[in-house]
């Protein structure tokens, strides 16, 4: 049952005239659209790697990560046949591996099931692993001109501020509902350049943190959100729950030049990839022998570090210690590999960092 704040919301979403916004919107992108190296050409392959990566970095970001990405698999035919490892290193410190991962996947599938070319709905495109509603929407829209919205955030926000929203805009129904409108108003022949720019006004007008720049919106006359003084409250979200905090010791086992590494586990947190000995709590000499240490190796504790996932945050200190032989069960790397062969989460920048340089 609606409460009274979202049924009037809800009434305001309803009422609101989309068509409204299609040409000032378009004619300001035509003006103001930035220069980006995956608009040089809206090929599916580029518009897919970019959003996908978009999905968990700011644009500014993403560039370098794009381009480099690119250079190595220009293709979808070298995307599919990629080594592990270099997907990881193409993709280091973007976070969620399991999204290059899925790139691979999705890449042999689309080779081997669709004679390499991308299959050309959203619907069709929605069934390949890792693409979802929004991603499937920006490739059928930029790259295939269908009139199929992509809501991300950016958008989200735009659209609430629009309508003068005042519910939580992360519910399923409030993104429903805005898909639905978006699609029955894209314009033909501009499916794509729609998507784009209630993107690109998300990104550099209608900006998140309560900061809208109405001054310069091309859709001013038209919000909901600023007649009603409400834009800079706009979206609302649903107060986040804190996050669990958990304390592990870091060992940085060196060996003369080697230093020891591990896999993490196949599934799970940053599953698969590569990372220093650890232990989960306090640290406690009688401990060492968990990772295989002789309980008489002289630690030193050194830098300490802080990760942030999503739901978990990681207090680490970094624990170091000199062993006379390698000890069993771990893949003792050079310091030159670990700079440049190995793909490491950015979890742990930090500790490499120290042991390559001593800070
Ligand atoms: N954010 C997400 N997708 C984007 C795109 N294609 N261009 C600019 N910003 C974006």
């Amino acid at each position: 049952m609606p409460s009274g704040a979202e049924e009037k919301a809800e009434k305001g979403t309803s009422e609101f005239d989309f068509s409204a916004i299609v040409p000032g919107l378009l004619h300001w992108y035509d003006r103001n659209a930035r220069i980006l190296p995956w608009r040089e050409d809206s090929s599916p392959y580029r518009v897919w790697i970019s959003e996908i990566m978009l999905q968990q970095t700011r644009v500014e970001a993403a560039k370098p990560y794009f381009e480099r990405f690119l250079a190595a698999l220009p293709d979808l035919a070298s995307l599919a046949s990629a080594p592990e490892e270099l997907l990881l290193k193409l993709w280091e410190g973007l976070g969620y591996y399991s999204r290059v991962r899925n790139l691979a996947r999705c890449a042999r599938i689309i080779q081997a099931e669709y004679g390499g070319h991308f299959p050309g709905s959203a619907e069709e495109l929605r069934r390949l692993p890792g693409i979802g509603e929004y991603t499937a929407g920006a490739i059928a829209s930029i790259s295939f001109g269908l009139p199929e919205p992509a809501v991300d955030g950016n958008v989200l926000r735009v659209a609430a501020r629009l309508t003068g929203y005042l519910g939580e805009v992360t519910q399923p129904r409030f993104r429903k509902e805005i898909t639905g409108k978006l699609r029955a108003v894209y314009p033909a022949g501009r499916c794509g350049d729609f998507t784009q720019s209630l993107m690109e006004l998300g990104a550099v007008v209608c900006l998140p943190n309560g900061a809208p720049k109405c001054s310069c919106c091309p859709l001013a006359e038209l919000c909901e959100g600023r007649r009603a003084g409400t834009a800079a409250e706009i979206p609302v979200r649903a107060p986040k729950k804190p996050r669990r905090v958990e304390r592990r010791c870091v060992f940085l086992l060196c060996c003369g030049e080697r230093v020891a590494l591990r896999k993490r586990p196949s599934e799970g947190l940053l599953a698969g990839l590569w990372e220093f000995p650890a232990l989960e709590g306090a640290f406690e000499v009688s401990r060492l022998a968990e990772l295989g240490i002789p309980p008489e190796t002289p630690v030193e504790r050194v830098v300490s570090a802080r990760h942030v996932f999503s739901h978990l945050e990681w207090e680490m200190q970094g624990y170091l210690a000199e062993l006379s032989q390698p000890v069993e069960g771990y893949e003792w790397v050079t310091r030159q590999e670990l700079e440049t062969r190995i793909s490491l989460p950015s979890a742990f920048r930090v500790f490499r960092r120290f042991l390559l340089t001593g800070k």
